[in-house]
């Protein structure tokens, strides 16, 4: 896929190709991601590389000059106009310069590549369609309609086991986990047992939320199941589809043994399903979920497949636990809101949301292997685990690294590590967790040389990211 593919995103099975063209360029400028200065390509060129029409893209060329947006020279082609995001044009807002998210940071998917379009759309069919009484206080459980959609895509995508009044929507999966953890505790569960290494800020939240994480290790298969009953904890949160941050996926026989010891103990499963729509490799491995939907609690979100800014999320408990859980979301908040839920079902309705993550998994296969590549170039001390799905790896380094030291100076030179030291509660191996969606290859090449000066100790004081990963890095 060209840049300019991800960059404009056209719904081909709508009209007015053309109109399209020049909201997705407009959106871009004013976003940002379009910077002033930066060439466009040829009309023939963007034509072909978007299959269009050379006459739709010249039209579209001209509205934007006509607008103030795009500046046309002979000779030099055409730009992004000084000032272009302010200039006054159809109502659309100019946003201030925005802060962009530094490199390797994980966690956080390509925002850029947002289907604005896509999810303009929905919204705007989902004000047109919604009737008065779906702006009342609603189901706290959430959107019959969403709950109906999401379900449905569970089901296909994810081989869940779930009808739509089994589940909640949330926002987030932060909101599921406090949800849980006050179901737990009200049952009388204060222990819960937690991977090791695993998400530090999930267990911070949990910690917040009145219950004791207990570090169960995590080998080449995921959870050691036969460590969990030292445990002594009747609930287990885990990551089976891409475990966070070693990236291993939860082994056949440890699945099953998980699902014996919930059933043997009367213990709950929280399966976070957090980026299991992003497998390269092979397909994705269906979640826990379907198959044992009478001990398995399963909680996923949007924030790695669209932005994390949406606080969209869901959550499946056992039947045995759904008056508790919907009683518990009632209490936090009386419900969602009810436009972004029925957007969303409009998303999923209309094959977008599929459409995007196709899109996106093309994308970040291709950065994966680039940082891939970049350190096998600039860091090849470092053993790299956890490439097959997701949009982290982990990096780990040779022992007496200290990683929070390193991942701190990563931090002041402009990147975003974490340090693996940062997420585990016993000891191990340093290393660092990079993410990759975010930034391009050319970036991801730059921070990762960049990152190699840093662990050699090469990078001086004073040494940042400024914008450019790759003027630094190339400069030093
Ligand atoms: C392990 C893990 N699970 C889930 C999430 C998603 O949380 P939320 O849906 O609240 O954004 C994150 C966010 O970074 C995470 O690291």
């Amino acid at each position: 896929m060209s840049v300019w593919e991800a960059l404009v995103e056209l719904d081909r099975a709508q009209p007015r190709l053309g109109e399209q063209l020049t909201c997705a360029l407009r959106e871009a400028i004013v976003a940002g991601r379009l910077t002033p200065g930066t060439r466009l390509p040829s009309t023939r060129d963007l034509a072909a590389d978007l299959g269009l029409s050379r006459g739709l893209v010249v039209s579209a060329y001209e509205q934007l000059i006509a607008e103030g947006r795009l500046v046309g020279r002979r000779g030099s082609g055409t730009q992004v106009a000084p000032g272009a995001a302010a200039a006054p044009g159809d109502g659309v807002v100019a946003a201030a310069p925005a802060p962009s998210v530094a490199p390797l940071r994980p966690g956080v998917p390509d925002l850029g590549m947002f289907p604005r379009a896509a999810w303009r759309r929905s919204y705007e069919r989902a004000l047109a369609t919604a009737h008065d009484a779906d702006l009342d206080y609603g189901d706290p459980a959430g959107s019959p309609v969403l709950r109906r959609e999401l379900a449905a895509y569970l089901g296909r995508v994810r081989a869940a086991r779930l009808d739509a009044a089994a589940l909640v929507v949330t926002t987030g999966a932060a909101q599921a986990f406090t949800l849980l953890a006050a179901v737990l505790r009200a049952a009388g569960t204060g222990r819960v047992a937690v991977e090791d290494p695993g998400p530090a800020a999930i267990r911070d939240l949990l910690t917040t939320h009145g219950l004791r994480p207990v570090p169960v290790p995590v080998d080449a298969d995921g959870l050691d199941v036969a460590a969990l009953p030292r445990a002594r904890a009747r609930a287990v949160l885990v990551t089976p589809a891409h475990q966070f941050p070693t990236g291993v996926v939860l082994a056949p026989a440890r699945r099953a043994a998980l699902v014996d010891w919930a059933r043997r103990t009367g213990g709950l499963i929280v399966e976070d399903d957090y980026d299991a729509e992003f497998r390269y490799d092979r397909e994705p491995v269906g979640c826990l979920q379907g198959l044992a939907p009478d001990v398995v609690a399963l909680v996923g979100s949007v924030s790695k497949a669209l932005a994390p800014g949406m606080r969209l999320g869901w959550l499946a408990p056992p039947t045995s636990l759904w008056e508790a859980t919907a009683a518990a979301k009632f209490a936090a908040d009386h419900g969602g809101p009810a436009v972004d839920q029925l957007a969303f079902a409009e998303l999923l309705a209309g094959g977008w949301y599929d459409r995007h993550l196709r899109r996106a998994r093309r994308v970040y296969r291709q950065r994966r292997d680039a940082v891939v590549a970049a350190l096998r170039a600039h860091l090849p001390e470092a053993r790299i685990s956890g490439v097959a799905a997701g949009l982290h790896l982990v990096v780990e380094l040779p022992a007496g690294v200290d990683d929070s030291a390193l991942a701190a100076r990563a931090r002041a030179a402009g990147l975003g590590p974490l340090a693996l030291s940062a997420q585990r509660q016993r000891g191990g191996r340093p290393g660092l967790v990079l993410g990759y969606a975010a930034h391009s290859p050319h970036e991801l090449t730059a921070a990762v040389r960049l990152l190699g000066r840093l662990v050699r100790g090469e990078v001086a004081r004073g040494d940042v990211v400024r914008g450019d990963v790759h003027e630094v890095a190339a400069g030093g």
